[in-house]
C-alpha cells in the first residue's frame, strides 16, 4: 500500500477556524437502519484506520446512528483531540437542538465538535423557524460546545432567511456535489457570502453515474496524473476550494484517495470536467424532496 506523506491541506473558514480538505464519512454505506445500540465493529475499524491514515476530518450525524462507533474509533485511534476535526449534524431531534448536541457529544466521547450542522432545511417552510433554530446554533457555539456552525442541503432562500437575523453567519453548507450536480448558482452564492462548501457524494460520477459523459475526461486525467478517476473527482472538488467528504470500507481505497493530495488540476482541466459533467443531471440523495430535473 502506498505510504503517502503529502498532508491534506486546510481550508480557512469565515470564523477563523480551519477544516481539512478531505473528510471521511460514517454515513451512507455505514448508515444503521436498525437498532442503534447494536454496535457495528466494521464501522469502528474503518473509521479508526482512516484516522490513523491521516483522515482527521470525520463526518458524522445523529441520524446515521454511528456516533457511538465513531466515538469508539476515536478512542482506539489514540489521536489527540486537537488534531481531529469532528462534524456532526442534527435532524431527528431538531425540536431540541441543545440536547441533541449534548447526546451526540456523549456518544462521540468528546467535549466539543469542530462543526455542528443543521442536516437539512426540510423541517419547516417558515423563515421564523429557521431563524429561531439558527439562534440556538449560535448559543451552542458561544458555549464552546462546537467551534463552528453551519448547515447542510440549504438553498439560497434558506440561507437568506438566516442572514436576515444571524449574529454568526453559517461557516459551511454541506451539499451533494459532483460533476453531475454542480449547482453553480448555489456555489456562487456561497462564495459571495463567505460560506465554505463541503461536497458529499463526490465520487458519484464514477460510482452511480458511471457510463456518463464525464467518463472520458475523468479517464484522460486519471491517465495523465497516474491516479484513478475517483481521485480526479476528489481533486476536482479541492481545486475549486470545495471540501469532499468520501467514505470507504476498504483500506486500499482510503490509501489511494490520499494520492489526490499529490497533484493539481489546471483551470482548463477543471473546465473540461465541468462542461462534460453538465451534460448529465444526477441527484443521489434527498430525491424525494426535488423534482427529477431540479438542479438547484
Ligand atoms: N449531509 C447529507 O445530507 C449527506 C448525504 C450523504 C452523505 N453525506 C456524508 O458524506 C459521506 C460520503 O458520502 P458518499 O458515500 O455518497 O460518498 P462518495 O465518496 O461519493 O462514495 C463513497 C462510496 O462509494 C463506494 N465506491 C468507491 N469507489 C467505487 C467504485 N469504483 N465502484 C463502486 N463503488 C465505489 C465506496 O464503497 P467502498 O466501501 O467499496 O469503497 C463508498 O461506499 C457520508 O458517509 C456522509 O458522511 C452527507
Amino acid at each position: 500500500m502506498a505510504n503517502i506523506h503529502t498532508p491534506i491541506p486546510n481550508l480557512k473558514l469565515n470564523d477563523g477556524h480551519s477544516m481539512p480538505m478531505l473528510g471521511y464519512g460514517t454515513g451512507t454505506a455505514w448508515y444503521k437502519s436498525g437498532n442503534e445500540s447494536k454496535v457495528d465493529q466494521a464501522c469502528i475499524e474503518a473509521a479508526k484506520i482512516s484516522m490513523n491514515m491521516g483522515y482527521h476530518h470525520q463526518d458524522a450525524a445523529e441520524v446515521y446512528k454511528t456516533e457511538t462507533e465513531l466515538g469508539q474509533a476515536i478512542k482506539q485511534a489514540g489521536i489527540s483531540r486537537e488534531k481531529l476535526f469532528l462534524t456532526t449534524k442534527v435532524i431527528t431531534n431538531i425540536s431540541d437542538i441543545p440536547s441533541a448536541l449534548k447526546t451526540s457529544l456523549k456518544k462521540l466521547g468528546v467535549d466539543y465538535v469542530d462543526l455542528y450542522l443543521i442536516h437539512a432545511p426540510f423541517f419547516s417552510d417558515k423563515k421564523e423557524d429557521h431563524q429561531e433554530k439558527w439562534r440556538q446554533m449560535e448559543e451552542l457555539k458561544a458555549q464552546g460546545l462546537t467551534k463552528s456552525i453551519g448547515v447542510s442541503n440549504y438553498l439560497p432562500q434558506h440561507l437568506d432567511w438566516i442572514f436576515e437575523t444571524c449574529k454568526v453567519p453559517p461557516a459551511v453548507n454541506q451539499i451533494e456535489f459532483h460533476p453531475y450536480l454542480q449547482h453553480p448558482d448555489l456555489i456562487s452564492y456561497h462564495k459571495k457570502k463567505g460560506i465554505a462548501t463541503c461536497a458529499y457524494g463526490p465520487l458519484t460520477a464514477v460510482t452511480k453515474g458511471a457510463g456518463g459523459p464525464a467518463d472520458e475526461v475523468l479517464e484522460k486525467l486519471a491517465k495523465k496524473y497516474a491516479v484513478s478517476p475517483g481521485e480526479i473527482s476528489l481533486r476536482w472538488c479541492i481545486d475549486q476550494d470545495i471540501v469532499p467528504i468520501t467514505t470507504s470500507s476498504k483500506e486500499q481505497r482510503m490509501s489511494d484517495y490520499l494520492r489526490a493530495m499529490t497533484f493539481k488540476l489546471n483551470p482548463a482541466e477543471i473546465k473540461q470536467l465541468n462542461e462534460a459533467g453538465s451534460k448529465k443531471h444526477l441527484r443521489g440523495f434527498w430525491t424525494h424532496k426535488y423534482d427529477e430535473n431540479d438542479k438547484r
